[in-house]
C-alpha cells in the first residue's frame, strides 16, 4: 500500500517514514519545496498515476506565535493546503488522514475535551487549524482528523529539545505551570496512525471522522520541564536541577493558549483498540534515545 505523506520532514513526517515500511506499508514522502499542498498541481502530479491508496498530511504552518503576526501565510498553508488535499482525495477516491491540534479549544472546559466538544480558537494558529478540519470534513466524506497535543520528536523544534537546551545553559529555567495538556511523542502518534491505516487497508471502510490522540495523563508545561530535566540528569551535565513555576501573566506570548486542553481519547481507543501511553513513559524512552544515541530501546 502506497502512503503519500505530505510535510515528510517535519516531527510527525519523519516518524512515520520510520515506521511505515516495518508494518509493510511503502511511504512516499513529500514535502516543500518539491510539494506544496496549497498548490493543486503539484499535489495531483504526485498523486494522478492512481498508485497512491491513502494521503497522511503532516504538512502544516505550526509557528503559533508567528502566525499572530503572520495571518496570511498560516490561513494560506492550514486553509488552503487541506482543501486541496481534500479535494484531490475525494476526485482520486483515496482517504485522506489529517492532523489537527488541541489548539482549537478555548481551554475553558476543566475536563478532557471530547471530539464533539463545541471548538472556540483563541489564537491564530487554532483558527486557521480549526478552518482547514472544516474543509476537509465537508469535501472529503472519507476521512480522518486527529486532534493531537504538545507534539514532540527526537529531532525537530520542540519544547523538549529547548528545555534540555535550557537547563544545560542556564542556572534558572521558568516555565508556566497554569496550562494543562497531555504531551504526545511523535513516534507513538505515528504507531496509532499506522493503526489506523491498517484498519482502512483490511476492512476498507471504517468509522470515518475526528479522533482525539494523545500521551495518557494530564500535566503542566512546568511539571513537563521538571520531568524531562530529572530525567536527563543522569545522562548530561545540567546546569538547572529544579524548574521553577511562573503564570502564565509572568510569560507574555504574542498567541493566546488554551489553559486547559487535554483531550479525551475513548474514541479512538474503542474504534481501533489503541491505546495511548503514559506520557512519562514516552519521554523517557524518547529521551533515552537522544541522549543515548546507541540505545537501542525502540
Ligand atoms: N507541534 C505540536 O506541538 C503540535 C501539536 C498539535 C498538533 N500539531 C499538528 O500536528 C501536525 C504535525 O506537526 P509537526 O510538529 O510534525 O509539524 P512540523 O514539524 O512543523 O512539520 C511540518 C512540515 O510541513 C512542512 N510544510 C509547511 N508548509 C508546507 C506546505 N505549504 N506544503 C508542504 N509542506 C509544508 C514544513 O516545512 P518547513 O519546515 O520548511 O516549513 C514541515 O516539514 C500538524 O498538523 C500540526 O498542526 C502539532
Amino acid at each position: 500500500m502506497n502512503i503519500l505523506i505530505t510535510g515528510a520532514n517535519g516531527q510527525l513526517g519523519t516518524e512515520l517514514m520510520r515506521q511505515s515500511p516495518d508494518r509493510g506499508f511503502s511511504p512516499i514522502p513529500v514535502d516543500l519545496p518539491e510539494l506544496d499542498i496549497t498548490r493543486p498541481d503539484q499535489v495531483r502530479d504526485s498523486i494522478r498515476d492512481g498508485a497512491i491508496s491513502l494521503v497522511i498530511n503532516c504538512a502544516a504552518y505550526t509557528q503559533v506565535d508567528k502566525a499572530e503576526s503572520q495571518d496570511m501565510p498560516a490561513y494560506h498553508v492550514n486553509c488552503v493546503g487541506p482543501a486541496v488535499l481534500a479535494h484531490i482525495c475525494a476526485e482520486a477516491g483515496i482517504p485522506l488522514i489529517h492532523i489537527s491540534t488541541d489548539f482549537v479549544f478555548n481551554g475553558a472546559k476543566q475536563s478532557p475535551y471530547l471530539e464533539t466538544d463545541p471548538i472556540s480558537p483563541i489564537s491564530v494558529y487554532g483558527k486557521s487549524k480549526a478552518v482547514g478540519d472544516a474543509v476537509v470534513e465537508k469535501i472529503q466524506n472519507r476521512h480522518i482528523i486527529i486532534r493531537t497535543a504538545w507534539l514532540y520528536a527526537l529531532q525537530g523544534q520542540n519544547f523538549v529539545r529547548t528545555i534540555l537546551r535550557l537547563g544545560a545553559e542556564r542556572d534558572t529555567v521558568r516555565v508556566v505551570s497554569d496550562q494543562m495538556g497531555c504531551p504526545t511523542c511523535a513516534a507513538d502518534l505515528a504507531e496509532a496512525i499506522l493503526m489506523m491505516v491498517e484498519a482502512i487497508r483490511t476492512k476498507g471502510e471504517i468509522a470515518w471522522g475526528t479522533y482525539h490522540y494523545c500521551g495518557k495523563g494530564v500535566t503542566s508545561w512546568h511539571e513537563f520541564a521538571q520531568t524531562i530535566l530529572d530525567i536527563a540528569k543522569s545522562y548530561v551535565p545540567l546546569k538547572t536541577s529544579q524548574v521553577t513555576p511562573i503564570t502564565t501573566d509572568q510569560y507574555p506570548t504574542p498567541a493566546k493558549r488554551p489553559a486547559y486542553s487535554a483531550l479525551n481519547c475513548d474514541k479512538i481507543e474503542k474504534a481501533f483498540g489503541i491505546h495511548p501511553k503514559p506520557w512519562q513513559e514516552s519521554l523517557e524512552k524518547t529521551l533515552l534515545q537522544m541522549l543515548k544515541p546507541n540505545n537501542e530501546s525502540r
